[in-house]
């Protein structure tokens, strides 16, 4: 949900806090704050709103320092406020903090009793008292650390630092993500690789328990009793360069426009083509181990659960598995009949969606082998997990999911592929004509991107409509969700997903001429059915957008504007419509004036339940 940075080196750390924060800022974005630390003394620059106001506020008021953290949040307890802004002090101490600390309460009435008082509305204020109140009966921060983690439930990333121990940076992590890194000017920590891919690509993820010491020359990282630990450095090659907008308006943009390189990258290197077979070696299950799976589970939430459902129709049909789609939520606190040796694929972009995660333990505890789709290397997902398949998309920034979606997509592809010709249902020429319809997928989302002005022209004619209704069958009923999604999501119009079939029962009940049909209509087997349902809407007046193949007439008679996509493998099409809808509400958000990369109420990394 928030993000944390902190820098102690040689340099003045505010730029270094600023900066870290612009590229964290889409963790969350309603306050920021940065406390620094120089002659004995903290001074906390704090402001609500936009990471903007912030930046004034510290260009009017610059303060010194080479020891400092900083964090940008989006509120769990307390509104977005000034005074519920991070850093928060306690005596000589500041910290910053991303999770929820579920016992807050209890040890709110514990310090209170102890004479601290509380001035902010958030749990992270209890973590700050609690730290000083072990350090006034004699801890070192780093001790008070420890001691005030046996006394803290829920999640956390944390990082504080005191008066008493100047050039020091103290940060501890449980169920939130962390990530430390140092070069010849200092050292770093954050809640991802973002900020840090400019002062360094040597990163180490730190584990649930471990408490890092961070100095101007080094970085420790300390077990549960003070023992020094050895954990793996890991070489980032995503470009800085990628974290940036690269001259598209903003980041959502760009990364709709990422869509063809996702696919050549989430291809590169995994396949055979001589023997038609993928080739995915950190899956680490055997062929036995694929063929033994009783039953395929999915489990993931948003954008990711809508490729999950993807997969679903996929494997069915491909390898001819049952397949179970879960959102993250619901799993968790049902009674799965999941079973050892079952299959689960757990889908997030993150790897640190807090459901998703607890989905993916609780498949473990019964027995499943986890496999993760994941887009963050490093993130908890892919450490917890079996076996892994990264989508390499890169960093996503906006927080409306599109490249990831692909990424997600073509992962599964891979794997249907893969697991197809481990259970012998697809030849070697069979696997290779899939690969070949791989692999002539990233020309044909550029065919589709091309197709953004005539895409903007439906923008221009709908976007001041209240209510938009999407429909897809077959595999293409998750993506009328997802195309539903993502103008809900940022547009704020009410949109509805349905499957074509279940318009009947209810939803048609709406439809009116204020009603524009969003419908997704590939000529495969449910061509006609798709297209009754259309004559039906039309004879209710309402609006329709048909998303059909090239050279289809028969669509352009009953629909208002028809948009031609290149005609692949019904299987194929998911990824086709889907980048079309996304530019449909792309346009219709930006005719709004809308933040699109930012919209309300929403973070990008969902690290609480
Ligand atoms: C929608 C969106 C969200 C995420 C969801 C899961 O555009 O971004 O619905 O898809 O929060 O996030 P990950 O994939 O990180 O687990």
């Amino acid at each position: 949900m928030c993000g944390i940075i902190g820098y102690v080196g040689e340099e003045n750390a505010t730029p270094v806090l600023i900066e870290g924060l612009k590229r964290l800022e889409y963790r969350g974005y309603d306050s920021a704050g940065i406390a620094l630390l120089h002659g004995g003394e903290i001074s906390v620059t704090r402001s609500a709103g936009k990471l903007v106001n912030l930046e004034q506020l510290v260009e009017r008021n610059p303060q010194n320092g080479s020891t400092g953290i900083g964090h940008t949040r989006w509120a769990t307890h307390g509104r977005p406020s000034e005074q519920n802004a991070h850093p928060h002090r306690s005596g000589n101490l500041v910290l910053v903090h991303n999770g929820i600390i579920e016992n807050f309460i209890s040890l709110k009435h514990r310090l209170e009793t102890e004479g601290y008082r509380f001035v902010s509305e958030t749990d992270t204020e209890v973590i700050a008292h609690l730290l000083e109140s072990y350090m006034k009966n004699g801890c070192s921060l780093q001790e008070a650390m420890r001691a005030a983690e046996v006394d803290l439930h829920g999640s956390y990333a944390v990082a504080a630092l005191c008066v008493t121990e100047p050039d020091v940076i103290v940060t501890t992590r449980s169920g939130c993500p962390l990530v430390v890194g140092r070069n010849e000017q200092g050292s770093f920590l954050a809640s991802d690789v973002t900020p840090l891919l400019v002062h360094t690509r040597e990163v180490v993820f730190l584990e649930d328990g471990d408490i890092a010491l961070l100095t101007p020359s080094q970085i420790s990282v300390l077990g549960a009793n003070g023992e020094e630990l050895t954990r793996e450095t890991v070489t980032i090659d995503w470009d800085a360069e990628a974290a940036e907008k690269g001259g598209y308006d903003n980041f959502m943009l760009k990364e709709i426009h990422e869509q063809p390189q996702v696919i050549v990258d989430t291809l590169r290197g995994r396949y055979n083509y001589e023997t038609g077979e993928a080739d995915l070696p950190d899956l680490a299950m055997t062929a036995e181990e694929l063929i033994a799976a009783r039953r395929i589970w999915i489990v993931a939430c948003g954008t990711s659960w809508h490729s999950g459902l993807v997969g679903k129709y996929l494997f069915e049909e491909m390898i001819r598995k049952p397949v179970q789609v879960d959102i993250g939520s619901e799993f968790r606190y049902r009674e799965p009949m999941i079973q050892k040796d079952d299959l689960f694929i757990a889908i997030s972009q993150s790897g640190e969606t807090a459901d998703t995660l607890a989905a993916a333990r609780e498949a473990k505890r019964r027995g499943a082998r986890v496999l993760s789709i994941v887009n963050v290397v490093g993130s908890t997902m892919a450490r917890e997990s079996d076996g892994i398949i990264y989508t390499r998309c890169g960093p996503e920034i906006s927080v409306a999911s599109t490249k990831a979606f692909t990424g997600q997509i073509m992962a599964l592809y891979l794997l249907a592929l893969h697991v197809g010709r481990v259970r012998e249902l697809l030849s070697a020429e069979e696997g290779r004509w899939w690969l070949d319809q791989y692999t002539a997928l990233p020309g044909r989302v550029e065919s589709v991107l091309k197709l953004e002005p005539e895409i903007k022209k439906i923008a221009e004619k709908y976007y001041s409509k209240s209510n938009f209704l999407y429909l897809g069958r077959g595999i293409n009923y998750p993506i009328a969700l997802e195309g539903a999604l993502k103008l809900k999501e940022i547009s704020y119009i009410h949109a509805e997903g349905y499957a074509a079939g279940e318009m009947k029962h209810g939803p048609i009940a709406l439809v009116d001429e204020n009603m524009p049909v969003v419908v997704v209509a590939p000529r495969d087997r449910l061509y006609e059915k798709t297209v009754n349902n259309l004559m039906e809407v039309r004879a209710r007046s309402a609006p329709v957008i048909a998303f059909g193949f090239e050279g289809d007439e028969e669509l352009q008679r009953v629909a208002d504007v028809v948009i031609h996509i290149p005609a692949v493998h019904p299987l194929l099409t998911p990824i086709l419509f889907a980048v079309g809808l996304q530019l449909l509400a792309y346009h219709v958000a930006v005719l709004r004036g809308l933040d699109v990369d930012r919209p309300r109420n929403l973070a990008k990394s969902v690290t609480v339940e």
